[in-house]
């Protein structure tokens, strides 16, 4: 395996790659292929960006037709039939049939883009600077999405102030704080030191924080909450959309509706570059062009985008992304679960995580995706001091793929206890 010519040019900012040092070159559904044509289990799915699965054949053949066809590729955000498609199935297809009415923007293509042009908007309808955000929050590395960023190594690496957030404690840090009360109390206290925000931006599933899954009855509050004092409430559905919680939007499970939404990974449909930021009509203040980007409307994201959200309702993926998260919640609770009692357990459908934090060794989350790695699991971590392994396969993944990745992490679970 020749990993020279990263190692040497590559810049040290190169991440995923130091913990799967291999070169790869074919992926299919759930499967990754290397250059020495070893193969693995993808419990990753590319951070969450191939929920429909890698190469997904239905997709591929959209796309290459319209590369056939020399369909036009880079359009800025001119009006072109892969966006005015894209624009009709989402609406008909999926907005209009939930009840939810809004516009949508393509700003870059890119999470953190669609963050930033969510937090712009919210900040110039409400003429307000602050956002409330919560602590374990992840919402991207540009710096107004990093503002609303947690971790302290992403922080750390801005490089100027990041200001004009207050973080609230996630709702399950201090289960004796209420922090919806506490949110009211900093809006209504003349002696709070605390701006009144333009919105509060959450993830109804904190993901890089290390899969907490926020209750209904919470998301319930947080809206009333948002309504009482006219603030907005955005959600950022970039890596839990898209089914992955197990309907298509994480916060269908709350019947809330946002007042701003934010996509990316997944809506693109096979891994391309996309992402979209919606909201209410009526905050629709944007003065053209101002909130720019070269890359805004990726045509063969579009045509991605539809044929995935095409393939999604032909094969019921909201239930099946129910079904596999049954199946690994099983696994986990019948195999994994007894070998340790301080391991817990949290998630919700397709994406799950294992804690390791109460178990004091260095590092040991990492050392059992090390051992995944070598029996050819791919999977990630996440959370406080990464002590959370992240389980998030394609949310297609075959049944059998998928058990055979969760006996190899528990194969790597046990020989890492073994040794403590
Ligand atoms: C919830 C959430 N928001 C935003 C982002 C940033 O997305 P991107 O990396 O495409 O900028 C991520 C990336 O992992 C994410 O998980």
């Amino acid at each position: 395996m020749n990993t020279e010519t990263f190692e040497r040019y590559e810049s040290e900012v190169r991440s995923y790659c130091r913990r799967f040092p291999t070169v790869f070159t074919k992926a299919k559904g759930a499967l990754l292929f290397d250059e020495n044509g070893k193969e693995y289990i993808d419990f990753f799915s590319g951070a969450g960006s191939v929920n429909y699965g890698h190469n997904n054949s239905y997709i591929q053949e959209k796309l290459i037709d319209y590369l056939k066809s020399d369909g036009i590729l880079h359009a800025l955000d001119m009006y072109t039939i892969p966006k005015r498609e894209f624009i009709d199935f989402f609406e008909t297809k999926v907005l209009l049939p939930r009840g939810l009415n809004y516009k949508i923007q393509f700003p870059g293509p890119t999470g953190t883009n669609a963050n930033e042009a969510a937090i712009k908007l919210a900040r110039k309808n409400k003429k307000r600077r602050n956002i409330f955000a919560l602590m374990g929050a992840f919402h991207g590395m540009t710096l107004g999405a990093l503002a609303m960023t947690t971790d302290k190594c992403s922080r750390e690496g801005a490089g100027v102030s990041l200001t004009d957030v207050t973080f609230v404690p996630a709702p399950y840090m201090f289960p004796e704080l209420d922090s919806i009360e506490y949110m009211e109390r900093l809006i209504t206290d003349d002696h709070s030191g605390i701006e009144k925000p333009a919105a509060v931006m959450i993830e109804t599933i904190q993901a890089e924080g290390g899969i907490y899954v926020f209750d209904v009855e919470w998301l319930k509050r947080l809206r009333a909450f948002c309504d009482k004092y006219d603030i907005l409430l955005v959600v950022d559905d970039v890596q839990v959309g898209c089914c992955r919680s197990g309907t298509f939007f994480s916060f269908e499970r709350a019947g809330i509706v946002p007042d701003i939404v934010t996509m990316s990974k997944s809506i693109g449909g096979y891994g391309l570059p996309f992402a979209i930021t919606m909201f209410k009509p009526e905050l629709d203040i944007w003065s053209p062009g101002e909130h720019n980007g070269t890359f805004r409307g990726n045509q063969l994201a579009f045509i991605a985008a539809k044929a995935g959200l095409e393939y999604m309702l032909e094969h019921n993926v909201q239930q099946i992304s129910v079904k596999n998260g049954e199946i690994i919640k099983g696994f986990i609770e019948k195999e994994i679960l007894p070998l340790d009692s301080r391991l817990a357990l949290r998630g919700i459908g397709s994406i799950w995580g294992i804690d390791f934090d109460k178990i004091p060794v260095e590092d040991l989350a990492g050392k059992i995706m090390a051992s995944c790695f070598e029996k050819n699991l791919i999977i990630e971590g996440a959370g406080r001091k990464n002590s959370v392994v992240k389980l998030m396969p394609p949310v297609v993944i075959d049944e059998v793929v998928l058990l055979r990745g969760l006996s190899a992490l528990k194969e790597a679970v046990t020989d890492n206890l073994k040794n403590i």
